[in-house]
C-alpha cells in the first residue's frame, strides 16, 4: 500500500520537487555549526525543502505545515526533527547517566515521555538515541552515549528505540528514533571531537558496532551519518558503511540523513569540490542533506553530468516519502496538535515524579567511608561548591527544549526533602574556572558562568569560615554543563579550576566531607577518592536533579547505579577500557618487574572500574554454579548465584556476569559483559539468580568475519562489577 501511495506521489513530482525532499533546514533556535538555513518560507512554499528541524510548539509546527500543505504544488507534509537526546521539556539525567541505572525499564520510560511530549509539541523525529562507545573520557560527547560496553549500549538502544517508537509509528504519541553517529563517532583519536577514526573490522564488528546493529534490529526509522571519517572515507560519503553494511548487510529499510553540514565537510577532509562531494554522498547512501544545502545546489547538476543517476535520486526521496508514510503524516499531517494538548502533557506530574524516580537511579556511590552517607535530618550543612545552588547545568547538555529555570537546585531539594529540620549555610567556593578563554568560549555558547570577580583565595575562605561553623559539609562540585558536550574535549579531566583546592581547604577544617559531583565525563579523583568521606557521582540529572539528589543524600533512595564508563588514575592511562586484551607481557602487580605492559609511575588499574557503584548497604555472592561444565553446541548452560543483602538497608544491586574466552583463533577480551540483573533485596534477603547462556553468548566475529562461537574452555565471572567478581570455567564442545 504504502509503495503505490509513493509510486503515485512520485510519478507527480519534477526533479527539483524531488531534490527538495533531500533537503532538511534549520529554522535557527539552535546552531551547530556555521550554517543557518535561508530563505526558509521561500524555499518551503517552492516544494524546496523535505523537513525542517530546531522548532516545535503546535503554533510553530503548524504554522509550518500549513504552508507545506496549503502553498506546494503537492502539498507534501514536511517531517520536524529536533534534538530530543534526554527528555524533551521534562529532562531526564543525560544519557551517560540514564545508563548507569543499568535499569531498561527507567531507560524506555524516559524515551516513552520524551515522545509524548515532543510528539505534543509538534515533532515528529527525534535525533536520539546516541549509541557511540565511547572510551575515550576526554570526548565531551562521552556524555551523551550509553558508556564503553557494546552488550549494555545494545540493551540500552533497544530500549530507547521501543520508548520512543512504541509498537505503532502512526500514532501520534510516538516520534520517529534516529539513531546516530554512524558509525564510531566516538572513536574520535585522542578524544577531541569530529576527529578522524582508524580500526580494524574485527574491533569495530565485536566492539563499536553492535548497539548500531540492536537499533536496526529493534526498528529504528531513520540514521545520522557521523561526522568522523572511517578507515580514510568520510562516513558520509562511504558507501561501505551506509549502503553495504546499513542496508545490505543488516536490512536497514528507513532513510540517512547526515550531520550537520557533513557533506560540505567533506571538502575539508579532502575527497572533493562541492559537486564530487555531492555525488559521493548520495551514491553512498545518505538521502537527506542536513543544513548544507549541498544537495539542493549540486544533484541536478549530478545527474546532468553522469555523476548520479536518477534512480539514486529517487531512491533517496523514496526512502524519505516512506519515512513520512510511516509516521501517517500524508493521513493525519498535524498529528493532532494542540496548545490544549501540549498543555495537559508537557511537564505533568507523572512525568516530573518519573523524572525524579529515574534521576536518583542513576546516580552511583562512589564513596562512603564510616557511613557518612545518609546524613541524617538534622544540624546544619555546609553547602559549598558552584553546583550547589545553580539551577542551570542541572539539565545538561543537548537538554532540547527543556527550560533550565525549572530545574531543582541541590540547595532546593535539600529545603524540599529536609525541611527546616535541617540548617543550611551556604558559599560558592569557587567558580568552575579561572581560564578567561575557557569562561568566554563557555558563555559564547549559553554558559551562563556568572564568575565571581572575588579571588579564589578570597571564596575559599569564606566557604572554610561556612564549613567550620556546620556540622558537615556538601561540596557540589564538577563541570559546568557546557564543559562536555559537543565540541567539549578537554585535555585534563580532572575537576576544573580551583575546585581541588576548596576541596583541600574545606578538608583541613575536619567536618566530614561530602562530594556530589555533576560531570558529564568519568573525572580522574585520586586525591578526592583519597580524601572525601563519600563520594556521589550524580552527571547531570536533570529537571528533578536537586530532588534526586536530596533523597540519596538523606537516604529515602539507597542509590543502585554502576559505572558504564571507566574512570582512570590519571588521564595518561587513556583510553582505559574493562574489555580490553591482554598483551604477551600483563602486567602481574610485582612493582619491580619492568619489562612489562605497565607504566612507571602508576598501576594500571583505573580508579574506579567499569560496573562499580556502591549502596548504603551490603552485598555478598556466593561462588557460581553452573548447570553443566561442558557445553555443547546446542546447549543451554545456567549460572547460579546467591547475592545477600547483609547491611541495614533495602537495596538494589546490578549482579554482572562476564565470561573470557580464554584461547581463540584470534585473541579475545579478557573480560566481557554478557548479562547483568538488577534486583531489590530487603535488609537480610538473600536470592539466588540464574544466568542462562548459550553457545550464541560466547560469538564474535573472527577476523574473516564469521560471526562464531569456538570450541574450548571459557572463564565466567559474576560479581557486582568488572574487577570484584567469582568465578567458575566450562568449556564449550565442538559437537
Ligand atoms: O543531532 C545533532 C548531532 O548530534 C550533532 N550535530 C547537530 C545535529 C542536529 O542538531
Amino acid at each position: 500500500k504504502m509503495q503505490r501511495f509513493i509510486d503515485d506521489l512520485m510519478r507527480k513530482m519534477t526533479l527539483e520537487e524531488k531534490i527538495g525532499q533531500l533537503n532538511l533546514i534549520t529554522v535557527g533556535f539552535d546552531v551547530t555549526g556555521p550554517v543557518v538555513s535561508k530563505d526558509v518560507d521561500v524555499n518551503i512554499r517552492k516544494g524546496a525543502v523535505g523537513g525542517v528541524f530546531n522548532t516545535y510548539t503546535p503554533i510553530a509546527a503548524r504554522k509550518l505545515q500549513e504552508m507545506a500543505l496549503r502553498e506546494t504544488r503537492l502539498h507534501i507534509p514536511l517531517m520536524f526533527g529536533y534534538d530530543v537526546i534526554h527528555g524533551h521539556r521534562t529532562i531526564f539525567p543525560i544519557p551517560l547517566g540514564l545508563s548507569a541505572s543499568w535499569d531498561m525499564t527507567a531507560i524506555e520510560r524516559s524515551a516513552r515521555i520524551a515522545a509524548e511530549e515532543s510528539a505534543a509539541d509538534g515533532l515528529h523525529w527525534v535525533f536520539s538515541p546516541m549509541v557511540d562507545i565511547a572510551r575515550d573520557p576526554r570526548w565531551g560527547r562521552v556524555a551523551e552515549g550509553g558508556g564503553e560496553d557494546p552488550y549494555l549500549g545494545s540493551q540500552i538502544a533497544r530500549a530507547m528505540v521501543r520508548g520512543y517508537q512504541g509498537t505503532d509509528l502512526t500514532k501520534n504519541n510516538t516520534v520517529m528514533a534516529c539513531l546516530k553517529h554512524f558509525a564510531l563517532y566516538g572513536a574520535a583519536e585522542a578524544g577531541r571531537d569530529y576527529n578522524t577514526t582508524d580500526m580494524s573490522l574485527a574491533r569495530m564488528y565485536n566492539e563499536y558496532l553492535p548497539p548500531y546493529k540492536a537499533a536496526i534490529e529493534a526498528g529504528v526509522g531513520s540514521v545520522m551519518s557521523s561526522f568522523n571519517e572511517v578507515n580514510g572515507i568520510p562516513a558520509t560519503g562511504n558507501k561501505w558503511l551506509l549502503t553495504d553494511l546499513l542496508r545490505q548487510q543488516w536490512g536497514f529499510k528507513g532513510f540517512v540523513v547526515t550531520d550537520y553540514t557533513a557533506i560540505n565537510e567533506m571538502v575539508a577532509h579532502g575527497v572533493g569540490n562541492d559537486a564530487q562531494v555531492s555525488a559521493m554522498a548520495l551514491n553512498a547512501g545518505a538521502d537527506q542533506d542536513m543544513v548544507g544545502e549541498i544537495f539542493l545546489k549540486n544533484v541536478a547538476q549530478n545527474l546532468k553530468d553522469g555523476t548520479v543517476k536518477q534512480e539514486v535520486i529517487d531512491l533517496a526521496c523514496r526512502r524519505i516519502l516512506e519515512g513520512k508514510y510511516k509516521l501517517g503524516l500524508f493521513k493525519d499531517p498535524y498529528r493532532g496538535v494542540s496548545e490544549k494538548r501540549a498543555k495537559a502533557t508537557l511537564m505533568k506530574k507523572e512525568f516530573l515524579d518519573d523524572a525524579r524516580d529515574i534521576a536518583r537511579k542513576s546516580f552511583v556511590l562512589l564513596k562512603n567511608d564510616k557511613q557518612t552517607l545518609p546524613l541524617k535530618k538534622a544540624g546544619t550543612i555546609a553547602l559549598v561548591g558552584p553546583l550547589a545552588t545553580r539551577q542551570r547545568d542541572l539539565i545538561g547538555n543537548w537538554s532540547g527544549a527543556g527550560d533550565w529555570k525549572q530545574a531543582i537546585s541541590v540547595e532546593q531539594g535539600i529545603r524540599n526533602v529536609a525541611g527546616s529540620a535541617v540548617k543550611i549555610v551556604t558559599a560558592q567556593g569557587a567558580n568552575f574556572t579561572d581560564d578567561q578563554q575557557m569562561i568566554d568560549r563557555l558563555n559564547a555558547h549559553g554558559g551562563e558562568l556568572n564568575v565571581d570577580k572575588r579571588s579564589a583565595e578570597e571564596m575559599i575562605q569564606e566557604a572554610v569560615k561556612v564549613a567550620q561553623s556546620a556540622d558537615v559539609v556538601v561540596a557540589v562540585v564538577g563541570e559546568s554543563q557546557g564543559m562536555s558536550g559537543e565540541a567539549a574535549s578537554r585535555s585534563d579531566i580532572g575537576l576544573p579550576g580551583p575546585q581541588l583546592e576548596l576541596l583541600k581547604a574545606l578538608k583541613k577544617t575536619g567536618k566530614p566531607l561530602v562530594v556530589v559531583l555533576m560531570n558529564g565525563r568519568p573525572l580522574t579523583l585520586s586525591w578526592e577518592n583519597q580524601n572525601a568521606d563519600a563520594i556521589l557521582e550524580t552527571w547531570f540529572s536533570g529537571t528533578q536533579g536537586g530532588n534526586a539528589i536530596a533523597d540519596v543524600l538523606f537516604g529515602g533512595y539507597n542509590p543502585s547505579g554502576k559505572l558504564t564508563a571507566t574512570f582512570p588514575q590519571s588521564v595518561g592511562q587513556i583510553p582505559l577500557y574493562y574489555n580490553h586484551k591482554s598483551t604477551g607481557r600483563p602486567f602481574n602487580d610485582q612493582p619491580l618487574d619492568k619489562y612489562k605492559s605497565r607504566y612507571l609511575d602508576i598501576t594500571n588499574e583505573p580508579l574506579y572500574p567499569f560496573g562499580f557503584g556502591l549502596s548504603y548497604t551490603t552485598f555478598t555472592y556466593s561462588k557460581p554454579e553452573l548447570s553443566t561444565t561442558t557445553l555443547s553446541a546446542s546447549g543451554t548452560l545456567d549460572v547460579k548465584v546467591t547475592v545477600k543483602n547483609t547491611g541495614s538497608y533495602d537495596g538494589e544491586e546490578v549482579a554482572q556476569l562476564y565470561i573470557r574466552d580464554v584461547v581463540g583463533s584470534v585473541t579475545r577480551p579478557v573480560r566481557e559483559l554478557k548479562s547483568f540483573q538488577k534486583v531489590l533485596l530487603k535488609k537480610g534477603e538473600s536470592r539466588t539468580l540464574t544466568f542462562r547462556l548459550t553457545p550464541e553468548d560466547l560469538k564474535f566475529y573472527n577476523n574473516d568475519l564469521q560471526f562464531v562461537a569456538e570450541p574450548g574452555d571459557f572463564q565466567v565471572f559474576v560479581g557486582s562489577n568488572s574487577r570484584d567478581t567469582q568465578e567458575a570455567t566450562f568449556t564449550l564442545t565442538g559437537n
